[in-house]
Protein backbone atom coordinates (compact mmCIF):
# COMPACT_ATOMS: atom_id res chain seq x y z
CA UNK A 1 0.00 0.00 0.00
CA UNK A 2 1.40 3.36 -0.98
CA UNK A 3 0.95 6.02 1.45
CA UNK A 4 0.34 9.58 0.37
CA UNK A 5 2.22 12.07 3.03
CA UNK A 6 0.33 15.54 3.73
CA UNK A 7 1.70 18.87 3.18
CA UNK A 8 2.44 18.62 7.33
CA UNK A 9 4.49 15.13 7.15
CA UNK A 10 6.58 16.23 4.70
CA UNK A 11 6.82 19.50 6.28
CA UNK A 12 8.16 17.49 9.39
CA UNK A 13 10.39 15.02 7.03
CA UNK A 14 12.33 17.92 5.90
CA UNK A 15 13.00 19.17 9.23
CA UNK A 16 13.98 15.39 10.16
CA UNK A 17 15.74 15.04 6.59
CA UNK A 18 17.43 18.03 7.77
CA UNK A 19 19.08 16.07 10.52
CA UNK A 20 20.12 13.30 7.89
CA UNK A 21 21.96 15.87 5.59
CA UNK A 22 23.51 17.39 8.58
CA UNK A 23 25.15 14.28 9.65
CA UNK A 24 25.73 13.52 6.39
CA UNK A 25 27.93 16.35 5.86
CA UNK A 26 30.09 16.26 8.78
CA UNK A 27 30.60 12.55 7.96
CA UNK A 28 31.67 13.56 4.36
CA UNK A 29 34.87 15.69 6.30
CA UNK A 30 35.25 13.13 8.73
CA UNK A 31 36.33 10.08 5.91
CA UNK A 32 39.88 10.44 5.97
CA UNK A 33 42.92 7.92 5.86
CA UNK A 34 43.28 6.66 9.08
CA UNK A 35 39.83 6.91 10.46
CA UNK A 36 37.86 3.80 11.69
CA UNK A 37 34.53 3.27 10.11
CA UNK A 38 33.28 2.26 13.67
CA UNK A 39 34.78 6.27 14.34
CA UNK A 40 32.40 7.73 11.75
CA UNK A 41 29.48 5.36 13.27
CA UNK A 42 29.79 7.05 16.58
CA UNK A 43 30.29 10.79 15.12
CA UNK A 44 27.03 9.96 13.73
CA UNK A 45 25.33 8.51 16.33
CA UNK A 46 26.14 11.64 18.63
CA UNK A 47 25.23 14.08 15.94
CA UNK A 48 21.60 12.69 15.25
CA UNK A 49 20.86 12.52 18.85
CA UNK A 50 22.42 16.04 19.41
CA UNK A 51 19.76 17.13 17.00
CA UNK A 52 16.84 15.25 18.48
CA UNK A 53 17.04 12.65 16.09
CA UNK A 54 16.88 8.64 16.35
CA UNK A 55 19.01 6.32 14.06
CA UNK A 56 16.92 4.51 12.14
CA UNK A 57 19.57 1.44 11.22
CA UNK A 58 20.29 0.46 14.58
CA UNK A 59 18.22 -2.71 15.50
CA UNK A 60 16.34 -2.65 12.12
CA UNK A 61 16.26 -6.25 11.58
CA UNK A 62 18.89 -6.82 13.85
CA UNK A 63 21.30 -4.33 12.19
CA UNK A 64 23.86 -3.27 14.92
CA UNK A 65 25.28 0.36 13.67
CA UNK A 66 23.70 4.05 13.00
CA UNK A 67 25.57 3.81 9.59
CA UNK A 68 26.34 1.40 6.63
CA UNK A 69 30.16 2.21 5.62
CA UNK A 70 30.84 -0.19 2.81
CA UNK A 71 34.29 0.07 0.91
CA UNK A 72 35.26 -0.50 -2.56
CA UNK A 73 33.51 -3.57 -3.66
CA UNK A 74 30.98 -3.53 -0.58
CA UNK A 75 28.24 -1.75 -2.73
CA UNK A 76 25.74 -1.31 0.56
CA UNK A 77 25.21 -2.80 4.22
CA UNK A 78 28.74 -2.68 5.46
CA UNK A 79 29.16 -2.57 8.56
CA UNK A 80 30.69 -0.43 10.46
CA UNK A 81 34.31 -2.15 12.45
CA UNK A 82 37.50 -1.53 13.21
CA UNK A 83 38.90 -1.03 9.39
CA UNK A 84 41.24 1.98 8.56
CA UNK A 85 40.33 3.66 5.97
CA UNK A 86 43.32 4.28 3.45
CA UNK A 87 44.07 6.69 0.58
CA UNK A 88 42.70 5.59 -2.22
CA UNK A 89 39.84 3.87 -0.68
CA UNK A 90 36.05 4.72 -2.08
CA UNK A 91 33.88 4.90 1.01
CA UNK A 92 30.11 4.74 0.66
CA UNK A 93 27.95 6.07 3.59
CA UNK A 94 24.42 5.77 3.80
CA UNK A 95 22.85 6.90 6.77
CA UNK A 96 19.09 7.06 8.41
CA UNK A 97 17.15 9.14 10.77
CA UNK A 98 13.78 8.85 12.81
CA UNK A 99 12.35 12.17 13.51
CA UNK A 100 8.70 12.73 15.27
CA UNK A 101 8.08 9.47 13.73
CA UNK A 102 9.52 9.68 10.36
CA UNK A 103 12.32 8.52 8.58
CA UNK A 104 14.78 10.11 6.24
CA UNK A 105 17.24 8.18 4.33
CA UNK A 106 20.54 9.42 2.50
CA UNK A 107 24.10 8.21 1.09
CA UNK A 108 26.72 9.34 -1.18
CA UNK A 109 29.99 7.71 -1.95
CA UNK A 110 33.31 9.94 -1.43
CA UNK A 111 36.93 9.58 -1.87
CA UNK A 112 39.47 8.88 0.87
CA UNK A 113 42.23 10.90 -0.13
CA UNK A 114 43.70 10.64 -3.68
CA UNK A 115 41.12 7.99 -6.05
CA UNK A 116 41.66 6.65 -9.20
CA UNK A 117 40.29 8.73 -11.98
CA UNK A 118 38.19 5.46 -12.65
CA UNK A 119 37.26 5.64 -9.46
CA UNK A 120 35.93 9.09 -9.97
CA UNK A 121 34.16 8.51 -13.04
CA UNK A 122 32.05 5.72 -11.31
CA UNK A 123 31.05 8.20 -8.43
CA UNK A 124 30.79 11.47 -10.40
CA UNK A 125 28.20 9.00 -13.24
CA UNK A 126 25.95 7.55 -9.87
CA UNK A 127 25.44 11.02 -8.56
CA UNK A 128 24.21 12.10 -11.82
CA UNK A 129 22.22 8.85 -12.24
CA UNK A 130 20.46 9.98 -9.33
CA UNK A 131 19.72 13.54 -10.07
CA UNK A 132 18.40 11.92 -13.50
CA UNK A 133 16.08 10.26 -11.21
CA UNK A 134 15.37 12.54 -9.28
CA UNK A 135 14.61 14.88 -12.02
CA UNK A 136 12.09 11.95 -13.42
CA UNK A 137 9.24 12.98 -10.05
CA UNK A 138 7.12 15.07 -12.01
CA UNK A 139 3.22 14.16 -10.76
CA UNK A 140 2.06 12.48 -14.22
CA UNK A 141 5.74 10.67 -14.55
CA UNK A 142 5.59 6.66 -13.70
CA UNK A 143 7.91 4.85 -11.58
CA UNK A 144 9.45 3.51 -14.69
CA UNK A 145 10.71 6.98 -15.92
CA UNK A 146 12.58 7.05 -13.16
CA UNK A 147 14.28 3.62 -13.40
CA UNK A 148 14.51 4.26 -17.21
CA UNK A 149 16.67 7.68 -16.92
CA UNK A 150 19.09 5.66 -14.12
CA UNK A 151 19.91 2.77 -16.01
CA UNK A 152 19.80 4.78 -19.35
CA UNK A 153 22.70 6.85 -17.89
CA UNK A 154 24.50 4.17 -16.27
CA UNK A 155 24.70 1.64 -19.35
CA UNK A 156 25.41 3.95 -21.72
CA UNK A 157 28.47 5.03 -19.39
CA UNK A 158 29.56 1.18 -19.77
CA UNK A 159 28.55 0.63 -15.87
CA UNK A 160 26.48 -1.78 -14.39
CA UNK A 161 22.87 -1.59 -12.62
CA UNK A 162 22.61 -3.60 -9.38
CA UNK A 163 19.02 -5.40 -9.66
CA UNK A 164 19.32 -7.05 -6.30
CA UNK A 165 18.45 -4.08 -4.27
CA UNK A 166 15.93 -1.30 -5.18
CA UNK A 167 15.10 1.87 -3.75
CA UNK A 168 11.82 2.73 -1.68
CA UNK A 169 9.31 4.62 -0.55
CA UNK A 170 9.73 6.09 2.95
CA UNK A 171 7.67 7.61 5.57
CA UNK A 172 6.65 6.01 9.11
CA UNK A 173 8.87 3.10 8.14
CA UNK A 174 12.09 3.53 6.11
CA UNK A 175 10.96 0.79 3.91
CA UNK A 176 7.86 1.53 2.17
CA UNK A 177 6.01 1.00 -0.83
CA UNK A 178 6.65 0.95 -3.83
CA UNK A 179 9.70 0.00 -4.52
CA UNK A 180 11.77 1.88 -7.00
CA UNK A 181 13.96 -0.22 -9.63
CA UNK A 182 17.09 1.64 -10.61
CA UNK A 183 16.03 -0.01 -14.25
CA UNK A 184 12.89 0.15 -16.07
CA UNK A 185 10.18 1.04 -19.27
CA UNK A 186 9.23 4.51 -19.35
CA UNK A 187 5.53 5.16 -19.09
CA UNK A 188 4.78 1.86 -17.29
CA UNK A 189 4.91 1.39 -13.26
CA UNK A 190 3.00 3.56 -10.72
CA UNK A 191 1.85 7.07 -11.28
CA UNK A 192 3.72 9.54 -9.73
CA UNK A 193 1.70 11.88 -7.71
CA UNK A 194 1.48 14.94 -5.21
CA UNK A 195 2.70 13.24 -1.82
CA UNK A 196 4.70 10.40 -2.64
CA UNK A 197 8.19 10.39 -0.89
CA UNK A 198 10.61 7.78 -2.56
CA UNK A 199 14.13 7.01 -1.67
CA UNK A 200 16.05 6.77 -4.73
CA UNK A 201 18.93 5.14 -4.37
CA UNK A 202 21.48 4.25 -7.71
CA UNK A 203 23.97 1.39 -7.13
CA UNK A 204 26.19 1.45 -9.60
CA UNK A 205 29.15 -1.11 -10.61
CA UNK A 206 32.11 -0.60 -12.62
CA UNK A 207 31.42 -4.44 -13.90
CA UNK A 208 29.16 -7.01 -13.32
CA UNK A 209 25.75 -5.94 -11.82
CA UNK A 210 25.76 -9.10 -9.94
CA UNK A 211 26.26 -9.43 -5.97
CA UNK A 212 26.40 -11.57 -2.97
CA UNK A 213 26.57 -11.25 0.63
CA UNK A 214 28.95 -11.62 2.68
CA UNK A 215 29.12 -14.14 5.99
CA UNK A 216 28.32 -11.41 7.99
CA UNK A 217 24.80 -11.45 6.41
CA UNK A 218 25.21 -7.82 5.73
CA UNK A 219 27.16 -6.39 3.67
CA UNK A 220 26.38 -6.36 -0.09
CA UNK A 221 29.63 -6.67 -2.19
CA UNK A 222 30.27 -6.91 -6.11
CA UNK A 223 30.95 -10.27 -7.26
CA UNK A 224 33.88 -9.83 -9.52
CA UNK A 225 35.34 -7.57 -6.89
CA UNK A 226 35.27 -4.62 -8.83
CA UNK A 227 34.39 -1.03 -7.58
CA UNK A 228 30.56 0.34 -6.57
CA UNK A 229 29.46 3.69 -6.10
CA UNK A 230 25.51 3.95 -4.51
CA UNK A 231 24.30 7.59 -4.00
CA UNK A 232 20.45 8.05 -2.06
CA UNK A 233 18.32 10.86 -1.77
CA UNK A 234 14.57 10.80 0.18
CA UNK A 235 12.50 13.19 -2.44
CA UNK A 236 9.11 14.05 -1.44
CA UNK A 237 6.83 14.80 -5.40
CA UNK A 238 5.28 18.52 -4.75
CA UNK A 239 2.93 20.72 -7.59
CA UNK A 240 6.27 22.01 -8.41
CA UNK A 241 8.34 18.70 -8.72
CA UNK A 242 10.89 16.75 -6.71
CA UNK A 243 11.80 18.47 -3.32
CA UNK A 244 14.96 17.12 -2.41
CA UNK A 245 14.43 16.47 1.68
CA UNK A 246 18.06 15.36 2.14
CA UNK A 247 20.04 18.34 0.48
CA UNK A 248 23.43 19.31 2.07
CA UNK A 249 23.78 22.92 2.37
CA UNK A 250 26.68 24.51 0.32
CA UNK A 251 27.84 26.92 3.04
CA UNK A 252 28.36 23.20 4.98
CA UNK A 253 30.34 22.55 2.28
CA UNK A 254 33.34 25.15 0.70
CA UNK A 255 35.16 22.52 -0.43
CA UNK A 256 32.29 20.90 -2.96
CA UNK A 257 33.95 19.96 -6.21
CA UNK A 258 33.13 17.39 -8.97
CA UNK A 259 34.16 14.24 -6.87
CA UNK A 260 32.83 15.58 -3.01
CA UNK A 261 29.30 15.18 -3.10
CA UNK A 262 28.03 18.22 -5.25
CA UNK A 263 24.23 17.93 -6.04
CA UNK A 264 24.02 21.64 -4.51
CA UNK A 265 25.30 22.61 -7.65
CA UNK A 266 24.01 20.57 -10.24
CA UNK A 267 20.61 21.09 -8.57
N1 LIG B 1 19.33 2.69 4.23
C1 LIG B 1 19.35 1.45 3.50
C2 LIG B 1 18.51 1.74 2.28
O1 LIG B 1 18.90 2.64 1.61
C3 LIG B 1 18.90 0.30 4.31
C4 LIG B 1 19.84 0.03 5.45
S1 LIG B 1 19.42 -1.43 6.20
C5 LIG B 1 20.03 -1.27 7.75
O2 LIG B 1 17.46 1.29 2.01
F1 LIG B 1 19.82 -2.39 8.34
F2 LIG B 1 21.28 -0.93 7.70
F3 LIG B 1 19.39 -0.34 8.37
CO1 LIG C 1 19.82 4.28 2.68
CO1 LIG D 1 17.07 3.57 1.13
Amino acid sequence: MINIKSPREIEIMRRGGKITSKTLAMLIDAAKPGVTTKQLDELAEQSIRSMGGVPTFIGYNGYPASICASVNDEVVHGIPGDRVLEDGDLLSIDIGTTFEGYVSDTAVTVAIGNVSEAAKRLMRVTQECLMLGIAQMQPGNHLGDIGHAVQQHAESNGYGVVRALVGHGVGRKMHEDPQVPNYGRPGEGTLLRKGLVLAIEPMITEGTWEVATLEDGWTVVTEDGKLAAHFEHTIAITDHGPKILTLRDVAEHPDVSLFRPSEEVAA
